[in-house]
C-alpha cells in the first residue's frame, strides 16, 4: 500500500476502505508519513468528505493507535460526558460531583489545551494545593471511593488523534464534521466509558455556529459511539452567550462551588440537570427523565453533592477552605471594574466569542501551549440577553491584572453587546437531542 494512492483515492471522492484508513493512521502516528503527505490528505477528506463507516473505521483506528484506559475496576456502569467547549463551561465541575452523589461513578479524563480560558483541569488548579496529575491507581482508587475523579490526560490514550490534530490545526481542515467527530470519539472511547453523553454547543461561542452542523456532528458522533457498543446520546444547547455568568478560571470554579450550594446561575442548573438526566439514565439508576431530574435536584438540597465535591478536592490534595469560603481562598484580581450600558434597552446578545476573546485578553486562557494562565483574571455577567437595562447599569465586570489589558478587554466587550429598544426574548438553552 502507498499513500500516494491512499491520497489521489480521496481526492478523486471514493471510500476508503478500513485497511486503508488504518495504513495511513497507524504510519503516521509512528512518524512513517512525511506530514505534507498527511496534509494533503487531511485536505482530500475535508473536501470530499467521509461517509459513517469511514469515519468509524478512523476513530476505531485512533483509538487503538494507543492505550485505553481500563475501567473495569470500577463498579458500575461508567458514563462519561463531553462538552464540544464553549465559553464559560463549567458544567463538569457541577455535574461530576451530582451524578456520583446519585451513586454513578465518574471517572474523568481532562485537557488543558488552548482557548478563551483553560480547560477544566487548569480551572481546578486554582484551589491551592490541588493535583491532576495522578497514577491510575490513584485515578481509579479515588473513583472507587469517593465515585469521582477528575485526573490530566495521559500522553498515551489516542496519541494519532494528538497529531492529527495539531496537523490540522496549522492547516485549515479542523473544521470538518467526520474529522472533528472522530478526535472527540476517539478520545472518549478510549478514555473507558461505557456509555457517553456529548454537549453539541451551537452559537458565536462554539465551534458549531449554525444549527444544522451541530445536528450533523451530533448524528456523526451518536452514530460512532452507537456503532462502537457505547450507547450515546448527544443534546444540543446554546452557546451564542457564555453559560452561567463567570469566565475566567477561578471565576468559574467559584460559580461552580455556588451552584453545588444551590446559590448558581439557572442556565447552569439547568444544563446539569439535562446532561446529568441522560448520566443517570444510561447508567441504570434511573428509569426516565422525571426521576433522574428529582434525584439530581435532591442532591443539591441535601448538600451530598457539595459534599462529594469536598471529598474529591480533599482526596486530591486541594484547600478544602475555597468550597467552604471561595472568596477569602482562590485566587483575586487586583482591579474589578465594572462595564456600563451606554444606552437603554433589552440585551439583545453578549456574543459569546467576543466576551472568550476579552477574557484571553486579560490572561484566563493560552494563545500558545507554552502561555501561563492568569488564575484570577476573567469577566462575570450581571445580566444576560433578553433583560432590560438602564442607561449606566452595570453589565458586567471586568476582574484583571493590568490596566492596558482592561482597556484592550473593554473594546472587545463594546462589540459583545447589543443593546435594542425592541423586546427580547431570553433565548433557549437546549435545542433538542440527538439518540
Ligand atoms: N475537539 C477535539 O477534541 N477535536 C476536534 O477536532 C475539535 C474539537
Amino acid at each position: 500500500m502507498r499513500m500516494y494512492d491512499i491520497i489521489l483515492k480521496k481526492r478523486n471522492g471514493y471510500e476508503l476502505s478500513k485497511e486503508e484508513i488504518d495504513f495511513f493512521v497507524q504510519n503516521y502516528t509512528k512518524g512513517d508519513i512525511p506530514d505534507y503527505q498527511a496534509a494533503a490528505f487531511l485536505m482530500a477528506v475535508y473536501f470530499q468528505k467521509m461517509n459513517k463507516q469511514e469515519t468509524s473505521d478512523l476513530t476505531l483506528s485512533m483509538v487503538n493507535s494507543g492505550d485505553r484506559l481500563d475501567l473495569s475496576g470500577i463498579k458500575g456502569i461508567k458514563v462519561d460526558k463531553h462538552s464540544t467547549g464553549g465559553v464559560g463551561d463549567k458544567t463538569s465541575l457541577v455535574l461530576g460531583p451530582m451524578v456520583a452523589a446519585c451513586g454513578v461513578p465518574v471517572a474523568k479524563m481532562s485537557g488543558r489545551g488552548l482557548g478563551h480560558t483553560g480547560g477544566t483541569i487548569d480551572k481546578l488548579e486554582s484551589i491551592k494545593g490541588f493535583t491532576v496529575e495522578m497514577n491510575r491507581d490513584s485515578f481509579l482508587g479515588n473513583v472507587n471511593t469517593i465515585g469521582f475523579s477528575i485526573g490530566s490526560q495521559t500522553g498515551n490514550l489516542a496519541p494519532a488523534d494528538k497529531k492529527i490534530y495539531s496537523l490540522r490545526d496549522v492547516t485549515a481542515t479542523v473544521d470538518n464534521i467526520s474529522l472533528i467527530a472522530s478526535s472527540i470519539m476517539s478520545k472518549k472511547i478510549a478514555s473507558g466509558a461505557d456509555a457517553i453523553v456529548l454537549d453539541v454547543k451551537v452559537g458565536s461561542g462554539a465551534f458549531m455556529r449554525n444549527m444544522n452542523d451541530a445536528f450533523e456532528l451530533a448524528r456523526e458522533m451518536v452514530d460512532i459511539g452507537n456503532s462502537l457498543k457505547r450507547k450515546t446520546i448527544a443534546v444540543i444547547s446554546h452557546m451564542d452567550e457564555p453559560l452561567g455568568l463567570a469566565v475566567g478560571n477561578a471565576l468559574e470554579v467559584k460559580e461552580a462551588i455556588d451552584t453545588l450550594k444551590g446559590k448558581g446561575p439557572e442556565d447552569l442548573m439547568e444544563l446539569c440537570l439535562v446532561l446529568g438526566s441522560h448520566m443517570l439514565i444510561l447508567a441504570g439508576k434511573a428509569k426516565d427523565i422525571d426521576e433522574a431530574r428529582e434525584m439530581l435536584k435532591n442532591t443539591i438540597e441535601n448538600k451530598s453533592a457539595l459534599n462529594k465535591f469536598k471529598e474529591f478536592v480533599q482526596a486530591q490534595k486541594g484547600d478544602i477552605n475555597a468550597v467552604d469560603n471561595p472568596d477569602e481562598n482562590l485566587p483575586v484580581s487586583k482591579y474589578k471594574v465594572d462595564y456600563n450600558a451606554k444606552d437603554e434597552g433589552f440585551i439583545e446578545s453578549i456574543l459569546a466569542d467576543k466576551i472568550g476573546m476579552a477574557s484571553l485578553v486579560l490572561g484566563a486562557g493560552r494563545e500558545t501551549k507554552e502561555s501561563t494562565i492568569d488564575l484570577s483574571v476573567g469577566i462575570v455577567l450581571k445580566r444576560k440577553s433578553g433583560s432590560y437595562v438602564g442607561k449606566g447599569d452595570t453589565i458586567m465586570s471586568i476582574h484583571g491584572n493590568d490596566e492596558d489589558k482592561i482597556k484592550q478587554c473593554i473594546k472587545l466587550i463594546d462589540d459583545a453587546v447589543i443593546i435594542t429598544k425592541n423586546q427580547v426574548q431570553a433565548p433557549k438553552l437546549i435545542y433538542g437531542t440527538v439518540v
